[in-house]
């Protein structure tokens, strides 16, 4: 099985679905991308080649930070029938409640990750020209190495954005990151309200350090989960946490 992830989790790297769909399936294997920083309103890798789209519903799909949960789609019969199989016999079924929030969440999950990328992206412009900001991770900025691909393969380019700060040091983040207001220190991600993220210290602190740093994931990389709030109250939050770092 070839797993991808785009884009990736916390450096929002952009990954080419069909290309490596066709070498997999040329090589006999089976493909399974994580789409839950893309959603299936904004990427669709069924239509692009891969057999299983996983998201975590637990984020945009959810949307509401208020329920844990998870989906496999495929449009392949026999990965349908092993996967029901799998649900009524290891017994992977959500309860009533959780269906009912999950639900809820994709009638507005359109409306929610066109706000999602519209302000993640005036999120990203600012940080690109802040004197205080050193490097700014978004697939929607037109210097991000798969900014070509995405435009291919996406329809925006997401909430999700990362950055480093001029001053690389592990202070800096820290007093950045105590310093939000409209911005919650949280581990998840894709509900209506903002988040910050130490990605490691939190989210992927069990990751030895060599193996982070080797995948390029540095100690003081800070990760936004932009919210739906009004973009001035985000652009305002982040100025005065920048002033403190
Ligand atoms: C890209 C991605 N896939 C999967 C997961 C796992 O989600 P869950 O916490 O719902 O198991 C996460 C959680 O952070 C994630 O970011």
């Amino acid at each position: 099985m070839l797993w991808l992830e785009t884009p990736t989790n916390p450096l929002l790297r952009i990954v080419d679905i069909g290309s490596l769909s066709a070498m997999a399936r040329d090589r006999g294997a089976t493909v399974a991308v994580d789409n839950t920083f893309a959603t299936p309103f904004l990427q669709r890798p069924l239509e692009l080649g891969a057999d299983l789209a996983v998201h975590s519903t637990t984020k945009y799909i959810g949307g509401h930070s208020d329920v844990i949960g998870g989906a496999v789609c495929t449009n392949d019969d026999e990965w349908n029938e092993r996967l029901r199989f799998l649900v009524k016999s290891a017994g992977a079924v959500p309860g009533p409640m959780d269906c009912f929030l999950t639900l809820r969440g994709t009638k507005t999950l359109h409306l929610r990750m066109e706000r999602h990328c519209a302000n993640a992206a005036r999120v990203a412009d600012f940080l690109a020209g802040h004197p205080s900001v050193g490097r700014v991770y978004y697939p929607g900025l037109p210097d991000h190495p798969g900014h070509e691909l995405a435009v291919r393969q996406m329809k925006d380019f997401g909430g999700m954005v990362s950055f480093i700060l001029a001053d690389e040091s592990i202070g800096a983040a820290n007093r950045f990151l105590s310093s939000t207001r409209v911005f919650t220190l949280a581990e998840s991600l894709g509900g209506v309200e903002s988040l910050v993220n130490h990605p490691a210290t939190m989210t992927h602190g069990s990751i030895p350090r060599d193996e982070r740093l080797a995948a390029g994931l540095h100690d003081a990389l800070i990760r936004l989960s932009v919210g739906i709030e009004d973009v001035d109250d985000l652009l305002e939050d982040l100025d005065r946490a920048l002033a403190r770092a």
